[in-house]
């Protein structure tokens, strides 16, 4: 379909092309030095040791859960309010997901104190993630995790680039994890990356990142190694380096296009306010600096959510659901859901509503977008 307004857009430009181009001159794709210059710049953006980049989020999430020695038996903590991805790499290892609930309509985000209604024996670790790009509370979750001896386990899919108390989200934890899926603030395509301080957990990512090798093709081609040992069961989730020398420049770009963001909003939440002060924006005065990944809002109670995104695809403007929750899946079902243990996500995620929220959107798009909204409301 042809959006007037798409919910989310990339714009590419000749530096991203020629860095394409060079790649592909050089004659070598698979991970290199490409890589690992990304590898290197996305770990000193972020503050934090050791950065490895992998084919998707999803890979990050899952490669991190290993390194943190999550498997059956354990219990993970971990929000519905998100994506599938994040309880899907907590199964994958074979341990068990348990929900927490959000915090309150304006803080979508894991609730500390659902988190330590929820810890029992079994708890392992707790899985956050940076709703839209807004921080947990990332200090108090870390001195539960210290005081239960729980592994932290950050998705920030939607938050590079955010920080509270000064530190980046996403090396708050044992292990953080990133999307470069082609929506996201910076985006290689398909792409992700996954950041630690401890060089243990760094050790195994390191391995199973490549099917448990101890030397990669990139290290034989340079003459550093002429065979290798598999000592993990590891897995294929390389990237290479056509992905790499996109996220180089998009890294580059990546202050600038979220601050482009952070006004977009503030634009969103002023004339909201004004022209339909019943619908809620979340995240009034969240502390710490949001890469403003996605625009939420959430409509009065007894609103038809359905028709009101049909009202907004009839104006041409696309919007979307984060998230339809991760309890109500069916491959979920077979999790226990305690009667009070997700209202406050069982209550937003039947009235949230996203709207379009991208770099390139202009003040006058916001505009029609908002008009649209009080429209569709009557
Ligand atoms: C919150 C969240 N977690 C995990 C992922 C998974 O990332 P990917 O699509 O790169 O596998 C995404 C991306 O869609 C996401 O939004």
């Amino acid at each position: 379909m042809g959006w007037k307004i798409p919910l989310s857009d990339i714009e590419f430009d000749l530096e991203e092309r020629s860095a394409v181009q060079e790649v592909l001159n050089s004659g070598w794709l698979t991970m290199g030095a490409v890589t690992q210059e990304f590898e290197h710049e996305f770990a000193k953006y972020n503050g934090v040791k050791h950065a490895f980049a992998v084919n998707n989020g999803t890979a990050a999430l899952h490669l991190a859960c290993i390194a943190l020695k999550l498997g059956p038996g354990d219990e993970v903590i971990v929000p519905s309010l998100t994506f599938v991805a994040s309880a899907n790499a907590i199964r994958y290892t074979g341990a068990t997901p348990v929900f927490a609930d959000i915090t309150s309509e304006n803080n979508l985000v894991v609730s500390p104190e659902a988190i330590e209604r929820l810890i029992t024996e079994r708890t392992r670790a707790i899985m956050v993630m940076h709703y839209a790009g807004y921080a947990c509370d990332m200090p108090r979750i870390m001195e539960l995790a210290k005081a239960h001896d729980l592994a932290v386990i950050e998705d920030a899919a939607h938050a590079v680039g955010s920080e509270i108390n000064g530190r980046k989200l996403g090396t708050w934890g044992g292990a953080g994890c990133f999307s470069f899926f082609s929506n996201k603030n910076m985006t290689t395509g398909e792409g992700g990356m996954v950041v630690t301080d401890d060089d243990a957990v760094a050790e195994q990512l390191r391995i199973l990142r490549s099917h448990g090798m101890t030397t990669l093709t990139w290290d034989r081609h340079q003459g550093h190694a002429w065979t290798y040992d598999v000592v993990a069961l590891g897995y294929n989730y390389r990237t290479d380096e056509i992905h790499s020398a996109l996220g180089r420049v998009q890294l580059g770009k990546l202050e600038q296009n979220n601050s482009r963001r952070r006004e977009l909003t503030t634009h969103y939440r002023n004339l909201l306010s004004e022209m339909t002060p019943s619908i809620l924006v979340p995240f009034q005065n969240h502390p710490g600096i949001s890469a403003c990944h996605i625009f939420p809002i959430i409509l009065p109670v007894g609103s038809n959510r359905l028709r009101f995104m049909e009202q907004m695809k009839s104006n041409g403007i696309q919007t979307s659901i984060h998230y339809p929750p991760i309890h109500k899946f069916n491959i979920y079902s077979d999790i226990l859901i305690h009667s009070d243990q997700l209202t406050v996500t069982d209550d937003i995620a039947n009235r949230e509503v996203t709207l379009p929220l991208y770099p390139t959107l202009t003040d006058d798009q916001v505009v029609l977008v908002t008009q649209a909204v009080r429209d569709a409301l009557k």
